[in-house]
C-alpha cells in the first residue's frame, strides 16, 4: 500500500479513543486530540510527526464522539470549492496539504476503555506483522532546534538496534507514578537497552526515573504478548505489559531523545506548549513576543 517502500517504519498507530476526562469541560463535545496548539490540532502535529519520519499509513484507534478526527484528514468539499472560487489559494494549498497524495489512513474504533494495551491490539489486523510506530497525540512532541523530530531519531535507533525502541526522559522523583518507568543498561550516551519496565510505579518501586514518552517503535511480536497477558495496572490492559512480556524474548531499547515534551492532556502542558509554540510561530511569534514583555507580570 504505502508508496515509501524503503521507510524502515511504514505504520503508526493513533490510539484516540481516550474520554479526555481531564480536561473537561472542553472535551465534553469534542475530542481532546483535536484542541488547537496555536493553529493546528493536536492529532495533527503527531501525524506530521510521523509523516516527517517516513511513516505513510496513519492507522487511528478510535472511539464515540471522535468523528472529528475523520473530517479532519478528509476532504473538505465545500471548503475547498469555496476557497478556489474565491482565489484564495494559499488557504486552499494549506487545507490540502493535510492529506498528501501518498498518505495513507485507517481508522478501527477501540469498542470499550480496556487500556492502551487493548487499543494497540485493535490495529493488528491494519499492522500485520511489521515493526510499526505508536504516537500519543496527547504528548506533543518538538525536536531540537534545527534537529530532527523525535519519531525521526527513533527510527534512527530502530535502523542500528532492529529492536523495539521506546522514548524516554527523566523526570522527577514525585511523578514517577505517572508514567511506564524503565531501567536497563547504558549502550550509549542516548540508548539505554531495558532490562526492567513497569507501569505507574510507586516512588518506592520505581526502578529509576526514566519515563516513557508517548512515542515507540514495537515489533509485532507485541501483538501476541497483550492478547494474552493478565489486566494491569488500574484494572486495564497496558502497553508496558505487553512490552515487559516482550523483552523476555527480545531486546528492547529506550532512547533519551532530544527535544522537548509537552504533556497537553494536563492543563499546564497544554498551556506551556501554547506559549512556546506561539512564540516560535512565523507568523504571530513576533507580536506574540512583545505582548508577552507588556504583560505585568
Ligand atoms: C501512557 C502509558 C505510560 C506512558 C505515558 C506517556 O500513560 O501507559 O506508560 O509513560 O502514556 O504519556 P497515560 O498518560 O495514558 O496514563
Amino acid at each position: 500500500m504505502s508508496t515509501n517502500k524503503t521507510a524502515a517504519i511504514r505504520k503508526a498507530v493513533f490510539p484516540v479513543a481516550g474520554l479526555g476526562t481531564r480536561f473537561l469541560p472542553a472535551t465534553k463535545a469534542q475530542p481532546k486530540e483535536m484542541m488547537p496548539v496555536v493553529d493546528k490540532p493536536l492529532i495533527q502535529y503527531a501525524v506530521e510527526e510521523a509523516y516527517a519520519a517516513g511513516v505513510r499509513h496513519m492507522i487511528f484507534v478510535t472511539g464515540r464522539n471522535k468523528r472529528a478526527i475523520e473530517d479532519h484528514f478528509d476532504t473538505a468539499y465545500e471548503l475547498e470549492t469555496e476557497l478556489e472560487a474565491a482565489g484564495k489559494d494559499q488557504l486552499l494549498s494549506l487545507v490540502r496539504s493535510l492529506q498528501p497524495d501518498d498518505m495513507h489512513l485507517s481508522y478501527v474504533r477501540q469498542p470499550r476503555s480496556l487500556g492502551l494495551g487493548h487499543a494497540v491490539l485493535c490495529a493488528e489486523h491494519l499492522v500485520g506483522g511489521e515493526p510499526f510506530a505508536v504516537l500519543l497525540a496527547d504528548d506533543l512532541m518538538v525536536g531540537p532546534p534545527g534537529g530532527a523530530p523525535v519519531l525521526t531519531q527513533m527510527v534512527q535507533a530502530f535502523e542500528r538496534c532492529r529492536a523495539s525502541v521506546l522514548a524516554v526522559q527523566e523526570v522527577p522523583q514525585d511523578q514517577v507514578r505517572r508514567y511506564g518507568i524503565v531501567a536497563g543498561d547504558r549502550v550509549d550516551a542516548r540508548l539505554i537497552k531495558v532490562r526492567d519496565i513497569v507501569e505507574k510505579p510507586s516512588v518506592e518501586a520505581a526502578p529509576s526515573r526514566m519515563a516513557v514518552a508517548g512515542r515507540y517503535i514495537l515489533t509485532p511480536g507485541v501483538f501476541e504478548q497483550i492478547r494474552n497477558q493478565p489486566r494491569g495496572v488500574g484494572g486495564e490492559i497496558q502497553l508496558t505489559d505487553g512490552i515487559a512480556r516482550l523483552m523476555q524474548s527480545e531486546a528492547v531499547y529506550a532512547l533519551q531523545y532530544e527535544g522537548k515534551r509537552y504533556d497537553c492532556g494536563s492543563k499546564d502542558g497544554f498551556l506551556q506548549a501554547t506559549v512556546e509554540l506561539a512564540l516560535a510561530h512565523p507568523e504571530v511569534g513576533a507580536g506574540f513576543r512583545s505582548y508577552i514583555r507588556s504583560l505585568e507580570l
